[in-house]
């Protein structure tokens, strides 16, 4: 089993599935197998299934650290994000390609020195350039149209932002913010993982255009989610290898 798909708010589900509850040094993680044309796929709702655990508490280290013990090495994310690019409005799909990170109180590291080391980790590609390119293709056969790609500002939440946080976030080179991609990225690298997020915009961002509303969030979501979910597991039917992206290799150990 070395394929897996996150999915953020919105997406709890992908099918006929047998869950599964893992243990790790860090906390329970729950799974969800599905099996498509005969190959296991593993599916983890990033909040809990009834959307039960708040950004700031969710158990990163755990997640990825069970995705790994099963053999996972290929993740597909969906991420909810809000927009500050008036290029990109509510219900586009864009990819994310760098982040910047403001969360502030999240465990973001396997390696706390002593016996587990002090390792520094690569992040000149943080999204996997090989599983971009496939989703891409994908995508491309599914008629979804990719608005774009996507700097995503990762903020600690719960809260959403200020209009002048958002205007920060803005001028610092940020497309989108969300509040769940650090340090799930982050975990992916330091596990060799090749890890790809696919924004979904639920909403302009404070301050950039009207108020936030629930109902925009879910309907955004349920516009899209099937399709880049499709979009995901058609690059699991083929097969992924490492060795045209630099992911296994991005711990740098002293
Ligand atoms: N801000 C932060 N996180 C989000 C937003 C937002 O506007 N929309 C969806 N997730």
């Amino acid at each position: 089993m070395d394929k897996a798909i996150i999915g953020g708010t919105g997406v709890y589900s992908i099918g006929n599935s047998i869950s599964k509850e893992i243990e790790t040094i860090y906390g329970k993680a729950y799974v969800d197998i599905v099996n498509i044309n005969g190959e296991e796929i593993v599916f983890l709702a990033r909040h809990g299934k009834g959307h039960s655990t708040p950004p700031h508490l969710i158990n990163y280290r755990a997640n990825m650290k069970a995705l790994e013990q099963i053999g996972v090495k290929y993740i597909y994310a969906t991420a909810a994000v809000g927009s500050c690019n008036e290029n990109y409005s509510v219900g586009d799909v864009v990819v994310i390609k760098d982040f910047i990170d403001f969360t502030k109180s999240r465990p973001l590291t396997f390696y706390e020195g002593g016996d587990s080391s002090v390792v520094h980790t690569d992040m000149s590609e943080p999204y996997c350039r090989n599983l971009i390119s496939r989703f891409y293709d994908e995508a491309k056969n599914l008629s979804i149209n990719i608005k774009g790609e996507a700097v995503y500002c990762c903020t600690e939440g719960p809260r959403f932002e200020t209009a002048s946080e958002i205007r920060m976030y803005k001028r610092l080179g940020a497309d989108v913010v969300g509040m769940t991609n650090v340090p799930e990225v982050v975990l992916a690298k330091e596990l060799g993982m090749c890890y790809s997020a696919v924004g979904i915009i639920t909403n302009f961002c404070t301050g950039i255009s009207s108020s936030i509303e629930l109902h925009d969030i879910e309907g955004a979501m349920n516009r899209n989610k099937e399709i880049v979910t499709k979009a995901f597991i058609n690059v699991f039917k083929g097969n992924l290898n490492q060795e045209s992206c630099r992911c296994k290799n991005s711990r740098i150990i002293l």
